[in-house]
C-alpha cells in the first residue's frame, strides 16, 4: 500500500501569555493512498491542529510530517505553495468568499494556479455538476443553504486535482439530512475521484459512514488507532469507549431485561450482527432446519461502512430440545449471548 502522509513522533507546543501547553504530544500515524482516515476526539483534543500540520498551515515543534514521502518540513515557500495545491481542506464554516458568485469561489484556486480562461470555465461546470450545483454558478454564498455552501467548498477544495482532501468538521453546522448529503459526497470524492480524505469530526456517525481507519485523540495524544468495525466492536481505551457508545448502544439495561422476561417467557438471546450475516442468513436458514419460531423484541442494526453492525434480541419459541440445538449452531457462526 503506497503511504500518502506519515507523522512520525509530531508534537506542538503553544504558549500563551507565558503558559507553555501541548496540543499535540508524539502522534504518529500514517495514511495510505486512496483511504478515509477518521480523527476522532471530543473539542480541545488537537483535532484541528494535527490536519493544519498536514499541509503546512502548522509546524510542529518537534517530529515530522511526510506526504507523498517528502518531509514538509524542509520545503521552501514555493515548495510549500505547490504543496497546498494538492491538499484541498473544508471546514465547518465553509470559508467561502461572501463577496464572489459560487463560480468565482471555485474558479480562484484554479486562477491562482494558471489555468487559462477556458479551461477554467470547462472545469468549473464539470466540478458544478459533480457537486449537484449546476444551476448555481452566479449565486452568491448568502443565497446558499449550508449544505449547498459546503458542496460550493468541496468543489473549490478538490477543483486543482488534489491527491488529498482535509475535512475539518465539514458536517457539523449542517442538520442529519444534509450531513448524509455530504457524507455521500465526501464518498463520491473518495471513490471516483480516488482522493485520500482525512475528515476530522467529533460526531462518530459521521466517522461510522466514512472512515476505514480512525485514531482517537485526547489531549493532544492518540490513544487508539485501527479499524473502524474493530474499534466499534471493542473499544480499548476510556475515551474510545465514551465516544462511540452512544453510536453503538444496541444493548438492553437490566432493567430493560428484567421487564422482558415478564414479557417473552422461554428463552432468550442476543445475536452480535455483523459482516458475516451477508452472505448466510444464518438465523432464519437454522430457524427453520430446527423448526423453531422467533420475535424480534429489540434490537438496532447500523451499516458501518457498508456492513451491518449492531445486536438483535429475539425471544424463541420450540421444542427444547430443537432449542438447544438452534442455540448451539447459531452460536457456532455469530456471538450468542441468553439472557
Ligand atoms: N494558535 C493557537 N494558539 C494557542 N493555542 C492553540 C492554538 N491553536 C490551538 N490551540 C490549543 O490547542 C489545543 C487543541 O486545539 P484544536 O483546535 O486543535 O482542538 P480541536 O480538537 O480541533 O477542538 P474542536 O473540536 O473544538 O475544534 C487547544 O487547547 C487549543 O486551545
Ligand atoms: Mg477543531
Amino acid at each position: 500500500m503506497t503511504q500518502r502522509i506519515r507523522l512520525s513522533g509530531v508534537s506542538k507546543e503553544f504558549t500563551v501569555n507565558g503558559t507553555k501547553s501541548m496540543a499535540l504530544d508524539d502522534i504518529n500515524l500514517t495514511v495510505n493512498a486512496g483511504e478515509i482516515y477518521g480523527l476522532i476526539g471530543r473539542s480541545g483534543a488537537g483535532k484541528s491542529t494535527l490536519l493544519r500540520t498536514i499541509n503546512g498551515l502548522e509546524r510542529p515543534s518537534s517530529g515530522k510530517v511526510f506526504v507523498d514521502g517528502v518531509d514538509i518540513g524542509a520545503l521552501d515557500a514555493n515548495e510549500l505553495r505547490e504543496l497546498r495545491r494538492r491538499i484541498g481542506m473544508v471546514f465547518q464554516q465553509f470559508g467561502l468568499w461572501n463577496s464572489r458568485t459560487v463560480y468565482g469561489n471555485i474558479a480562484t484556486p484554479l486562477k491562482l494556479a494558471g489555468w487559462k480562461s477556458q479551461a477554467i470555465r470547462n472545469r468549473v461546470a464539470e466540478l458544478l455538476d459533480f457537486v449537484g450545483l449546476g444551476g448555481k454558478a452566479f449565486a452568491r454564498p448568502r443565497q446558499l443553504s449550508g449544505g449547498q455552501k459546503q458542496r460550493v467548498g468541496i468543489a473549490r477544495a478538490i477543483a486543482n486535482n488534489p491527491s488529498i482532501l482535509l475535512a475539518d468538521e465539514a458536517t457539523s453546522a449542517l442538520d442529519p439530512q444534509t450531513t448524509t448529503e455530504i457524507v455521500d459526497l465526501l464518498r463520491s470524492v473518495n471513490d471516483q475521484l480516488g482522493i485520500t480524505i482525512v475528515v476530522v469530526t467529533h460526531e462518530m456517525d459521521v466517522i461510522g459512514r466514512l472512515a476505514d481507519r480512525v485514531s482517537i485523540l485526547s489531549d493532544g495524544r492518540v490513544v487508539e488507532t485501527g479499524d473502524i468495525h474493530q474499534i466499534l466492536a471493542q473499544p480499548n481505551h476510556p475515551v474510545s469507549g465514551a465516544l462511540v457508545g452512544p453510536y453503538t448502544r444496541t444493548a438492553l439495561t437490566e432493567g430493560e431485561k428484567s421487564s422482558l422476561r415478564n414479557q417473552f417467557r422461554g428463552r432468550r438471546i442476543s445475536v452480535a450482527v455483523g459482516q458475516h450475516l451477508d452472505d448466510d442468513p444464518v438465523i432464519s436458514r437454522l430457524a427453520r432446519q430446527h423448526h423453531i419460531d422467533f420475535t424480534i423484541i429489540q434490537g438496532a442494526v447500523a451499516r458501518v461502512k457498508d456492513q451491518p453492525y449492531g445486536q438483535l434480541n429475539l425471544a424463541l419459541l420450540g421444542d427444547a430440545a430443537d432449542l438447544d440445538r438452534f442455540v448451539t449452531e447459531l452460536a457456532d457462526r455469530v456471538v450468542v449471548t441468553e439472557w
